[in-house]
């Protein structure tokens, strides 16, 4: 295992205002870099923004603002919102800086010198939205741009070629050699097919714009966009710049990107590296997107979540762990306040700050605030210690969800050890003071080993619990990967106890969010809500309705269930397994798609519809004995359960 990690993010485009996609992509690499410090490693963050181009050119044009000032301000915009976000960056970038536009002129000279670049003429498609050049023939109507949507524009002009079509082979055999280049997998198997079909030049100058990095020797050009903005990973280190500059030895590093630009990161720029005889990238992680209203948070289509909203209404913290918790690595999540209100109130307010604030208050009524001498509880501890393990290997891959599970089940069972050993009863009784003693250094020990593996995810709350735990140092000086349980000496003494995570009034937030996006024009609360403009059309009238008969009807046997239990399946994002009690002997399972818009806990004790005599039927190798009921809602069928208003008995039948 190497001790040093280098973890970039991409660098972003100032053409407008962060939005919650970057501030996530920032926040993910944030979080791994705080976890890979915990571990022990020599850590370098980067993050920065991408300034040149036509795109951000004519942005500025748009708003009538020279160039230069134009990106000043939103750089200085991304830069604040990160910091105000406590992101722990080493450096933040600018392509426009002197320094890494002659890195990246260094870049370009190497891989002329190989051979690797000539000058002929672009006749083609370009999309300026996303600085992408695309396939298709001149004549008829110009092709979509992949990612924004947009109409490309014919392009014809003097440009300089790089050989990646010299490449295919040498990056093949990178991608077989190194399995764990591109993650996950299946970005990998993408990348692989890509490749195998065939690789052309590809244009790496410009002559219609002269807001870029020059190309050595001929001034006419500028660098196309990527190239440029790739070489900064390098040109921050001081490639080009600096020959001695001590922070190469953090080269070749991890990138963090997300799957929008793919193709740019695992072909282009290891094909770049390659040609200048660079080692290239250790891996490419590439995470999923938040979706808002159904379409990809962006920019342009201006449905991105508001950063100044997000920062009125919650915690850094709670932010930083719902985007964690709820979007699997890789995957794309629908990013909802709703969500994000009942996460933090079910995991944070009622988890972890809920634990936290009974052990400690008990401590401090029963023990006076001293951990008494006792070992914890094997059962709880072996469990506790299982469940740190499985986190801190998930946490390794990226995968934050799957930890944070792992860490809310040891948490439940922690949660249930206390109900039911229930200290507050044998405190009543002197002669079991030592049984109560280890159920109080149980939780202790268990809060503290929580804290520490949760530390990246939370990292005010955790060091606010650790400052009332009295511990030293704080958590993220624990290395969750040799965290031991039951090493806090009897005889210490708990500090102030002080509320850390508070709960949630859901009606509250979600009434003023409406007002405030209601004012802005922003996506509103109930996102899933297409925009106006891409709503379906309705369906056109019927003139004959299809009727059924009372008896087709009764066919259907509807019912009022409870839900006893909910919890997530492994390996199936959009399953929920619950436990129905429908009035039977045994209570039902049953498999719901629900589970992208409800957080498992929240469903505990609810009523709900469920079509009863609908035959059973295998997912995921588990059996679903019943169908529950939700309103399919907008062009994505955002689920909205059916359910009811008055006290109506479990097992009653709807008619
Ligand atoms: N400038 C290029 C990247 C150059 S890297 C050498 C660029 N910039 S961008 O401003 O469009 O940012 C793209 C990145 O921001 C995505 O790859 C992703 O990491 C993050 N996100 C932007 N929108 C996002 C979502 N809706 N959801 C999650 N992340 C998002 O491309």
């Amino acid at each position: 295992m190497t001790d040093r990690f280098y973890i970039t993010t991409p660098i972003y485009y100032v053409n407008a205002e962060p939005h919650l996609g970057h501030l996530y992509a920032t926040m993910l690499a944030d979080t791994v870099c705080r976890f890979n410090q915990q571990r022990g490693r020599e850590t370098y963050f980067l993050t920065g923004t991408d300034e040149h181009s036509q795109k951000i050119e004519r942005a500025a044009q748009a708003k009538g603002i020279p160039v230069r000032e134009f990106v000043d301000g939103l750089a200085g915009r991304f830069r604040d919102v990160f910091d105000h976000w406590k992101i722990g960056y080493d450096q933040f970038i600018r392509t426009t800086s002197d320094v890494h536009k002659a890195g990246a002129q260094e870049l370009w000279r190497r891989c002329r010198d190989a051979g690797l670049i000539y000058k002929s003429v672009y006749a083609g498609w370009y999309c300026v939205q996303d600085n992408a050049f695309i396939d298709g023939p001149k004549e008829g109507p110009p092709p979509e741009c992949p990612d924004s949507g947009g109409p490309a524009e014919w392009v014809e002009e003097e440009s300089y070629f790089f050989r990646l079509s010299a490449f295919q082979e040498p990056l093949l055999a990178y991608y077989r050699e190194h399995p764990e280049f591109i993650q996950p997998e299946s970005r990998r198997n993408e990348i692989v097919s890509f490749v195998e079909g065939g690789l052309q030049d590809l244009s790496i100058s410009r002559v219609t714009t002269t807001w870029g990095v020059q190309v050595p020797d001929d001034p006419a050009h500028v660098m196309y966009v990527w190239f440029d903005a790739l070489s900064n990973y390098i040109t921050a280190l001081g490639f080009g710049t600096s020959p001695d500059d001590d922070r190469w030895r953090f080269w070749p590093g991890v990138h963090l990107i997300g799957k929008d630009i793919l193709r740019f990161h695992t072909v282009y720029w290891p094909a770049f590296l390659m040609g200048a005889g660079l080692p290239v990238p250790q891996k490419v992680m590439v995470h999923g997107l938040w979706m808002s209203g159904g379409r990809k948070m962006s920019k342009r289509l201006g449905n991105g979540v508001d950063i100044g909203l997000l920062d009125r209404h919650f915690t850094h913290d709670a932010v930083r762990y719902y985007c964690l918790a709820e979007m699997g690595f890789g995957q794309d999540g629908d990013f909802t306040y709703g969500a994000l209100v009942d996460r933090a109130n079910a995991d944070l307010a009622n988890g972890i700050g809920n634990l936290a604030s009974r052990t400690l208050t008990m401590l401090a009524k029963y023990f006076d605030g001293v951990l008494p001498q006792a070992g914890p509880d094997s059962a709880v501890r072996t469990t506790v210690e299982q469940a740190t393990a499985t986190a801190v290997s998930e946490f390794e891959n990226f995968e934050f969800r799957r930890g944070i599970e792992a860490i809310r089940s040891a948490m439940a069972a922690v949660d249930r050890y206390i109900s039911d050993t229930k200290p507050w009863a044998i405190a009543k009784d002197a002669g079991r003071r030592d049984e109560l003693a280890v159920v109080l250094v149980t939780a202790f020990e268990a809060l503290r080993a929580f804290v520490v593996v949760l530390a990246p995810a939370l990292p005010e709350g955790s060091a606010a619990i650790w400052r009332s735990m009295n511990l030293d140092g704080s958590p993220s000086d624990v290395d969750p990967g040799t965290l031991q349980v039951g090493v806090v000496p009897a005889g210490h003494r708990i500090g102030e106890i002080a509320p850390v995570f508070p709960r949630l009034n859901k009606e509250q937030i979600m009434d003023d969010i409406t007002k405030e996006t209601a004012v802005e024009g922003a996506p509103t609360p109930e996102a899933g809500t297409p925009p106006a403009a891409t709503a379906p059309a309705p369906e056109p009238a019927k003139t004959e309705p299809d009727y059924i008969t009372i008896d087709d009807f009764a066919k259907v046997e509807l019912r009022v269930g409870q839900v006893l239990a909910a919890d997530r399946i492994e390996g199936a994002d959009k399953l929920l397994k619950l436990s129905v009690d429908l009035g039977e002997a045994e209570p039902r399972q049953v498999l719901a798609g629900i589970a992208m818009h409800y957080a498992p806990e929240t469903l505990i004790g609810r009523k709900i519809v469920v079509c009863s005599n609908l035959k059973p039927r295998k997912m995921r190798g588990l059996e679903s004995q019943g169908m529950i009921l939700a309103a399919s809602v907008g062009e994505d069928g955002v689920p909205v359960l059916a359910t009811f208003t008055e006290d109506v008995p479990n097992g009653v039948r709807l008619k």
